[in-house]
């Protein structure tokens, strides 16, 4: 179906313009390279695909992390958010997590979700450091607002980070935001915000030219453990 445009630019967002995120690696505690890049508008549908599988796991709150990031993965694709952006970890081309955000304005940043899709490596832990670096370092914002909505998000990111607690209400809902600013972020850097630029090329190379996603059984045993623990 032809899109009528006119109406398209109507239901279309404006959105803020966004300097790019270079892209790093990290070496993980088992040796293996995390690539983190910024996705592209056409990775979201392998992105998709990745997060899919987590819908189904309740473990740990993946479930309404998944749905929700699912949403909003699906509304930047669909021209359907404001000045969103999303990180993708990967390594050997395999999707392991992914952050994603927006801009509110120049000065503050809205902290969306954090998914980690293999665990026990800290990956989480990697790309939300990530996503405060982009916001801070790179989009040069003042302040990033963030919510928890697992008891694992509370430790990785209010208490390792010491976040500003806030009354101010967060766009997910639920609890009040949390606040990172400059300083709390440069005083957490040198323990939390770790990897090497730039990107080998053939590392690059690998992540670019294939989005792959890990099959179904792979990705429950590696966030649930295998017997479901
Ligand atoms: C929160 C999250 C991003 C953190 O990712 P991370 O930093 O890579 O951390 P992991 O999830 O691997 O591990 C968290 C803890 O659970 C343990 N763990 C639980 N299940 C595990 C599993 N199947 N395999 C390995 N570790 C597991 C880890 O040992 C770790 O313990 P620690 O805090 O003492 O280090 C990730 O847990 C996640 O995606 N959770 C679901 C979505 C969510 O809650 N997002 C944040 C919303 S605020």
């Amino acid at each position: 179906m032809a899109l009528d445009m006119e109406l398209e630019a109507v239901l279309r967002p404006p959105v803020l313009e966004m300097k790019p995120y270079p892209p790093k690696v990290i070496t993980l505690a088992n040796g293996k390279k995390l690539v983190v890049r910024q996705a592209e508008r056409e990775d979201v549908p392998s992105l998709l695909k990745a997060v899919h599988p987590c819908l189904f796991i309740s473990r740990d709150y993946y479930d309404i992390v998944a749905a929700r990031l699912y949403g909003e993965l699906l509304a930047w694709y669909r021209y359907r958010v404001r000045s969103e952006y999303c990180l993708v970890g990967q390594v050997e081309g395999y999707v392991v997590g992914l952050v994603n955000g927006r801009m509110v304005d120049e000065k503050v940043g809205m902290s969306y979700h954090t998914l980690a899709i293999d665990r026990g490596l800290r990956i989480g832990s990697h790309l939300f450091a990530a996503k405060m670096e982009y916001h801070i370092e790179y989009l040069e914002q003042d302040e990033v607002l963030i919510v928890a909505e697992s008891p694992i998000g509370f430790r990785r990111w209010m208490i390792e980070y010491g976040l500003e607690e806030t009354t101010i209400q967060h766009e997910l809902g639920g609890g009040d935001s949390y606040r990172l600013t400059r300083d709390l972020y440069f005083a957490s850097r040198p323990r939390l915000v770790v990897g090497d630029r730039p990107v080998p090329q053939d590392l690059w190379d690998q992540a670019t030219r294939d989005l792959l996603v890990i099959d179904e059984k792979a990705l429950n045993e590696k966030i649930a453990g295998l017997k479901g623990r």
